[in-house]
Formats: C-alpha cells, sequence, structure tokens
C-alpha cells in the first residue's frame, strides 16, 4: 500500500515474473495504471483530478449503479466511494478484492443494501475485473453497471475498433437514434457516444489497433465507445484539447436495461483485457 496524489490509498499488484503490474486506489476501486513490460496500456489524463467526490478522469472508473445521468449523480456514486481491502493472493494468479457497501449517505440518495466486491486479477498478458453484487436489502433493487475503461492509442484519428460489425447501437450524438454498425473497423473522425447492445455476445472480441482484446462476460454485453473530441475535451478541465487523441474508452457494462436482483441474490458481471502481442 502506497499513498498517491493528496492523500488517496493506493495498492500495486505485480506478476509473479514482474512483467506486469496495476495501480489501483481504494478510493472508487478505480484502476489508474497497467503496464506490461513498462508499457502503459491504460490513459490518465494529466488534469485529472484526485479530491474525494469527484470522478477521475483516466484509468477504469466503476459505473455503478446507474450508467449516465439519472436520479443519481452522473455514473452512479461507486467511483467516488473508497472501498476496504479485502483478500489479496500473491501467488501465481496474482489477484485482490476491493469492497464497498451501502452508508449512511448511500442510503440517502439509494435506500438500498448491498455490499460489492471487485476482484482484480493480473496475469503475463491479461488483466481482468470481477464485479459482484450482493442484495442485502429486503426487497428487489435495481442497478445498471459499467466498467468505463480509458485506453491509450497513439492518435484517436488512426485508431481502429473492430469486432462491432453488425451490431446495433444507439449514438448519442445523433439524438439517440438506433443505427447498426455497418463497418468491420470502427475509426474516428468526430465525437462519438455510442451504446453497442449486446456487442460482446452476437460479435467477435472486440479489438483496439489489432491488439488489445476487450472481453465482456454475458452479463455484462454491450460496450461504449466514447471519444469527446476537440471542443469537449477543450471544455473539460480535466481533459483539455491536447488529451482527445491520446484516448478511447471501450467501456464493457449492462447498461441497456436494468439488472434486477433479488434480495439474498448474487450477480457478477467482468471483463478481461489481453494484449495479443
Ligand atoms: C460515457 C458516456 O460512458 O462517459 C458519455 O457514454 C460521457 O456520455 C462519458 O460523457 C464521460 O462521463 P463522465 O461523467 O466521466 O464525464
Amino acid at each position: 500500500e502506497f499513498e498517491y496524489k493528496t492523500g488517496l490509498s493506493a495498492l500495486r499488484l505485480t506478476n509473479s515474473s514482474g512483467s506486469a503490474s496495476v495501480e489501483v486506489l481504494l478510493y472508487g476501486a478505480h484502476v489508474l495504471s497497467w503496464t506490461v513490460h513498462n508499457k502503459q496500456i491504460l490513459f490518465l489524463s494529466d488534469k485529472a483530478i484526485f479530491e474525494r467526490g469527484k470522478a477521475i478522469r483516466g484509468g477504469i472508473p466503476i459505473v455503478w449503479p446507474q450508467f449516465g445521468p439519472g436520479p443519481l449523480p452522473q455514473h452512479g456514486f461507486a467511483r467516488v466511494k473508497t472501498w476496504q481491502l479485502g483478500k489479496t493472493n500473491t501467488n501465481d494468479d496474482v489477484s485482490i478484492e476491493l469492497h464497498l457497501s451501502h452508508d449512511e449517505d448511500t442510503l440517502k440518495i439509494w435506500p438500498h443494501k448491498f455490499n460489492l466486491t471487485i476482484t482484480i486479477r493480473l496475469s503475463e498478458k491479461s488483466f481482468s475485473q470481477e464485479l459482484t453484487v450482493h442484495n442485502q436489502d429486503d426487497q428487489t433493487f435495481e442497478f445498471t453497471a459499467l466498467f468505463h475503461t480509458y485506453f491509450t492509442v497513439d492518435n484517436i484519428k488512426t485508431t481502429k475498433i473492430s469486432g462491432l460489425n453488425n451490431v446495433t447501437y444507439m449514438d448519442k450524438v445523433d439524438e439517440g437514434k438506433t443505427k447498426t454498425e455497418t463497418n468491420k473497423v470502427i475509426e474516428f473522425t468526430g465525437e462519438t457516444d455510442r451504446v453497442y447492445k449486446d456487442g460482446g455476445k452476437n460479435s467477435n472480441p472486440i479489438l483496439i489497433d489489432d491488439y488489445i482484446q476487450v472481453i465482456g462476460s454475458s452479463t455484462m454485453s454491450e460496450i461504449v465507445v466514447w471519444n469527446p473530441w476537440e471542443e469537449k475535451a477543450k471544455g473539460a478541465v480535466d481533459i483539455g484539447e491536447h488529451n482527445f487523441p491520446k484516448f478511447v474508452c471501450i467501456e464493457v457494462g449492462h447498461v441497456n436495461d436494468a439488472v434486477k436482483l433479488d434480495k439474498d441474490q448474487l450477480w457478477k458481471g467482468s471483463q478481461e483485457i489481453t494484449l495479443l502481442k
């Protein structure tokens, strides 16, 4: 455990051969960094704000129990709460667990008792996160969930995403219209904010620039593809126009409809990211 910016506690997880490592904050169970042979796979904004109550721009924010705007703060509250460290395993399959439960503040805005566990696993060339939701309330509750991963790219203007051909999506930058992806390879020429429905289930794994493979569990079969482009990046204090070419968000989640989880029940959703070379 070590101290990251402004007093936030962080953990570093290294695989057995020492070739890969992950840094995760207890704040938000937020993965800040994943390196393989010293190459950084994730993007973290140089203007990111590290303050309690604020979301961190970059890495992997956890979106729960609400994706996007709604009655709760944007993208829910899991990304702005401090999680507790659970079991760690430093053998061959390196892993850590982080936990978050309801408290006075969450009950005020979302009146349900819950326990969340995130398990992070690291191996030579892959990394996974699994979210377990336990309903500890006396009634059913509903949520959406998503891993909001920011990937580093050489240049968004030459970035290529494949694996979504023929998948239906909601185009948030074109009045929320429903469209079908006709391109084998998605390229970026402007602001992009799309929710691909059942992207993970119906198609091949998602590939970023032919070497980063992203796979969601069958319970997390939507893929959000996001880049704010120049104007919006300029307008965001924690991004800036110099940063928009440097990342793409490929977000695995269950966001198209809500998960309905009965009392005492568990729900699991996960993503696995693998480097193919
Ligand atoms: C994406 C949404 O998942 O997150 C976008 O589809 C949103 O609409 C983006 O702008 C960033 O959200 P935030 O709250 O982290 O700025």
